[in-house]
């Protein structure tokens, strides 16, 4: 008898050690989960008069990353909103190793851009980067933007087999425009680049893809017969935006107020080329927030205030906490046609 009341004694001290343990790790979840949200570094460093959709916040998934790892470009456009404040560049070892964090984070596309992205060690660089992303994070997706001036038949021959799409930025047919934007260097000819480039996309299998930035000097244009005659996979149309630092603003490196149009004129040209089924419309509104974009230094970069504010690098605290100063808009992504076919094995092409 006394054994029996000594064992059920020992057991319900048992029981109640053990409800204290669960209840223990309930407040100890409940309390990081409430740090968290509520005293986490992501709320204390945006400024205060910035909304942010806790939701949002955090179940932000880098789908879909831009990558501008330089910021040198052989080019001078007018407009640019991606300009050479720094020359910086990561060594190739610390750039993979990002881009396996955003893979590890829920990266399904990367797009490499600039500044000019074949500049740097003559497109050496972005060759790996792009070889190792496909091969190495069989991503799905692997894109490029470039302004077409640097590319080689070469490196597509060592590379073009790790590509998905190429995007070729072509603001206008007509050379002396393309002068006048800053579209150029020297005696390069920016649509021969253009039109060669096309042909080796066919012929080295890449999803060939045509960027635009619509502005003062080409609003007027009907660009219709090019578009269809180069049949690009998908054709971005841009209405110019400014941002401040970069292309407005007492520190920018451009003033680029005099290419900009208003949502009328920009409206008149989606009009004129109606009959483009590839043709991809992006407004100031739509552009502004709904890119994930990394700088140099592997920083998410937010635009909400007009400007880029930088997030810390994804390096330095993971993707997850800098993923939380990216300004990222998921459904503007999404409305914008964010997600679409970006693997080339996907895409129904007559190669
Ligand atoms: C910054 S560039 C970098 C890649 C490459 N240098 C090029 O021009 O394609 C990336 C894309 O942004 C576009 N872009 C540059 N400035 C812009 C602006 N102010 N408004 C809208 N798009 C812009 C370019 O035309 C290009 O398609
Ligand atoms: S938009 Fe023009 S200046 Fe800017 S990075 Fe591209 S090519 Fe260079």
């Amino acid at each position: 008898m006394r054994y029996m009341i000594f064992s059920s004694v020992v057991a319900s001290q048992k029981q109640l050690l053990r409800i204290c343990i669960s209840a223990l790790h309930i407040f100890v979840s409940i309390f990081s989960t409430v740090l968290r949200w509520t005293a986490g570094e992501c709320k204390n460093t945006i400024s205060p008069n910035k909304h942010r959709d806790e939701k949002t916040v955090q179940s932000a998934i880098p789908t879909s990353v831009n990558y501008h790892f330089t910021r040198k470009c052989n080019y001078k456009c007018g407009f640019c909103f991606h300009t050479a404040k720094t020359s910086f560049v990561l060594p190739l070892e610390e750039a993979k190793r990002g881009l396996q964090l955003l893979k590890e984070a829920g990266m399904e596309k990367i797009n490499f851009s600039g500044g000019e992205p074949f500049l740097h060690d003559k497109g050496e660089f972005l060759g790996k980067l792009v070889q190792y992303c496909k091969q190495d994070l069989q991503l799905p997706s692997v894109s490029i933007v470039s302004n077409g001036s640097m590319i080689k038949e070469k490196w597509f021959q060592n590379y073009g087999g790790y590509l998905d799409i190429l995007a070729i930025s072509c603001d206008s047919f007509n050379e002396e425009t393309n002068q006048l934007i800053g579209r150029t260097q020297g005696r390069k000819n920016h649509l021969d680049n253009l039109y060669k480039i096309c042909k080796w996309c066919q012929q080295y299998k890449v999803a060939f893809k045509i960027n635009s930035v619509i502005n003062t000097f080409n609003a007027d244009e009907d660009m219709t017969e090019n578009i269809l005659q180069l049949n690009p996979v998908r054709w971005k149309v841009f209405q110019c935006l400014l941002i401040d630092g970069e292309n407005a603003g007492e520190a920018a490196l451009r003033e680029a107020e005099r290419f900009v149009i208003s949502d009328q004129q920009f409206q008149e040209f989606l009009d004129r080329h109606s009959s483009i089924s590839c043709l991809v419309p992006e407004s100031n509104e739509k552009m502004r927030n709904s890119y994930l974009i990394l700088d140099e230094y592997m920083r998410f970069l937010d635009c909400r205030e007009g400007r880029k504010d930088p997030s810390k690098s994804i390096l330095d605290v993971g993707v997850k906490d800098a993923i939380c100063f990216s300004g990222f808009d998921e459904m503007m992504f999404l409305k914008r046609g964010g997600k679409y076919v970006w693997s080339k094995a996907d895409m129904k092409l007559d190669w």
